[in-house]
């Protein structure tokens, strides 16, 4: 299958995504990881305001779409089936991807902004494979250590207080309305975000069983 998960900073996009990825053996199209690995990439030929993606990313600003959109043409004309996690955010990013492929299941999850900032300030991830923690939810069996790996359990730059609100207004401001655009097609489903991982893949894994 060919699916759009959709929402804001801290839904839980990247935690469904990876839940998605196994089940329905698909491959997993995160902009997010992948900028993450080439954050020191020089971009300054594209004469933008900065010359890494990371000045974007530290401070919750979008990188620019020739960065992002080249990322996911490339991963999307080598994967069979996806799920795309954190594209598009704009509508000319939306624009491109209309041009890449088409879709399935396009998925929003819908949590209120005062949630967001909880789960995003307590995130903490590990270094190694990534898994996410929660300072207050879900803290790691020893502190600062990964429970699957051993690697170093650390804050994300992004997750600081004054990134966080930005993430957050972009989104409202930018990401919003590109969901606005979805949300007429056939194969758009909203799902309520706010519960359990547990409760919120129920609705998830039968949405997309449904769809393909
Ligand atoms: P990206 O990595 O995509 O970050 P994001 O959209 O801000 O999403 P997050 O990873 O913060 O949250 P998520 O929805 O995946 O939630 P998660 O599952 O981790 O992008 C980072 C940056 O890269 C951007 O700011 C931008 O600079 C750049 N970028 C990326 N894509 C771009 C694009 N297309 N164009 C331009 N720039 C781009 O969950 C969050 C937390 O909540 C975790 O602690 C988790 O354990 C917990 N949690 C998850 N689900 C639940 C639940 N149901 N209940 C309780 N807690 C939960
Ligand atoms: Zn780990």
């Amino acid at each position: 299958p060919h699916v759009l998960l959709l929402g804001p900073p801290g839904a839980g996009k990247g935690t469904q995504a990876r839940r998605i990825a196994d089940r329905f053996d698909v491959e997993h199209v995160t902009t997010g990881d992948a900028l993450r690995s080439s954050k020191e990439m020089n971009i300054s030929h594209l004469d933008c305001e900065y010359d890494t993606p990371g000045e974007y990313m530290d401070q919750g600003d979008l990188v620019p779409d020739a960065v992002v959109d080249e990322i996911v043409e490339q991963a999307l004309a080598s994967a069979d089936g996806f799920v795309l996690d954190g594209y598009p955010r704009n509508d000319d990013q939306a624009e491109a991807l209309e041009s890449m492929t088409d879709l399935d299941a396009i998925l929003a999850l819908d949590v209120p902004r005062d949630v967001l900032v909880e789960r995003l300030t307590g995130r903490r991830v590990c270094e190694d494979c990534g898994t996410n923690f929660h300072v207050d939810f879900d803290p790691p069996d020893a502190e600062g250590v990964c429970d699957e790996c051993g690697g170093a359990v650390v804050q994300r730059e992004d997750d600081q207080p004054d990134s966080v609100r930005n993430r957050l207004d972009v989104f409202a401001e930018t990401t919003a309305p590109v969901i606005d655009r979805y949300r007429d097609r056939e194969a758009f489903v909203d799902i309520d975000g706010d519960r359990t991982p547990d409760a919120v893949w129920a609705d998830i894994e039968s949405t997309i069983s449904e769809a393909i």
